[in-house]
């Protein structure tokens, strides 16, 4: 099969990550016997650098007719003079709204084999971690009205939502805990916020159409908290994007490394974006010691994508084949050393 796949690499350690990756799936096409095009498109900083935005039209238009879009991470101190709305993270905004990329799937599974780095104790671990985070990407506080007044005294974002952005979000999460354990736990802040009531009571409804689902709503304060004392308690978590964005963080933490949870970003075109949870790490970058698995999980996830599913298995395989060989990034504890580049070869020698 022929598919044309956009690099965006970005900054700081994403040339690094996506370097790896690509490798890992040059080696998928030649064993399956397809030709992926790899179209290579600058966002972020190294977008500013170039051509003075974070985000070009020639990205967007690549991105819109590709079959699957791959991204390292953006950002770095580099760019902190920029305004606030010329910053690397506009790009990536911009390319999740162009793209109408409004869910944003976030696993965080725990590898028994790290579970020493995690900072739970084993007694909670071993109650298993297996949360699906859904986060809604496109709406929210992110993208609402925001300004700050004349004198600079004074600045507001607003949270809003429609029932139809919470509708389609809500149907990922209940699509996907059919799948799963059947189980979606909506996080909300209903007892302050009038969106959030709006989003509770919109959740209700769209799970009357699940019935084998079992459906809870927590606020986001308690939410941080359970997630740390027993995170077994979830299958589904469903956010809007902000909470979404913390408690992705949080719950990437447990697992013991953020530099292995991928994501995927889907929604009303063809391609989706895929990369991994964390960020652009601008204090390793260039060492050849960044965790590329995160990036490669994501590379497996736009297989799945795709429909490739075989490949997107065998991706995975080899991934967890060299964490039980002992390979490990600085990152992800002790076992035999080995730097970014190394670990995309292992990777895709495991294929
Ligand atoms: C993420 C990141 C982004 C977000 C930033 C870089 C804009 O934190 O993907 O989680 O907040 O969505
Ligand atoms: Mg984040």
């Amino acid at each position: 099969m022929k598919k044309n796949i956009v690099v965006l690499a970005g900054d700081g350690i994403g040339p690094e990550i996506t370097g790896a990756a690509v490798e890992v799936l040059r080696r998928v096409a030649e064993k399956y016997g397809h030709e992926f095009a790899f179209d290579y498109k600058d966002m972020g900083g190294c977008a500013i650098d170039r051509f003075g935005v974070p985000l070009p039209g020639e990205t967007v238009d690549a991105c819109k007719k590709a079959d699957g879009v791959l991204l390292g991470a953006v950002g770095g101190p580099k760019w902190d003079a920029q305004p606030a709305d010329n910053r690397p993270e506009k790009g990536l905004l911009g390319i999740r709204s162009a793209l109408g990329l409004y869910a944003n799937l976030r696993p965080a599974v725990i590898y028994p084999e790290l579970a020493d780095a995690s900072p739970l104790k084993p007694s909670v671990l071993e109650r298993g971690v297996d949360v699906m985070v859904v986060r809604e990407l496109i709406g929210g506080i992110y993208f609402g009205p925001r300004a700050v007044s004349e004198d600079g005294q004074s600045a507001y974002d607003t949270e809003v939502y429609s029932v139809g952005e919470v509708r389609r979000i809500a149907k990922v999460a209940f699509d996907l805990a059919m799948t799963r354990r059947k189980k979606v736990t909506s996080v909300d802040k209903a007892n302050v916020l009038l969106s959030s009531r709006l989003w509770r009571r919109t959740v209700t409804e769209v799970a009357r159409d699940y019935p084998e689902v079992e459906l809870n709503h927590i606020y986001v304060d308690n939410a941080a908290m359970q997630l740390v004392r027993d995170p077994s308690q979830f299958d589904v978590l469903l956010c809007p994007n902000m909470f979404g964005d913390i408690l992705s963080d949080e719950a990437s933490q447990i697992t013991g490394s953020i530099g292995m949870l991928p994501s995927s970003s889907l929604g009303t075109c063809k391609a989706g974006l895929f990369e991994p949870i964390h960020g652009s790490a601008p204090d390793i970058a260039g060492q050849d010691i960044a965790n590329p698995i995160a990036t490669v999980l994501a590379a497996a996830m736009m297989l799945d994508n795709m429909e490739l599913h075989d490949e997107a298995r065998a991706v995975e395989k080899a991934v967890g084949g060299v964490i039980a060989a002992g390979y490990r990034t600085p990152d992800m504890g002790a076992g035999r050393r080995v730097g970014c580049r190394e670990m995309g070869r292992l990777i895709a020698d495991a294929i």
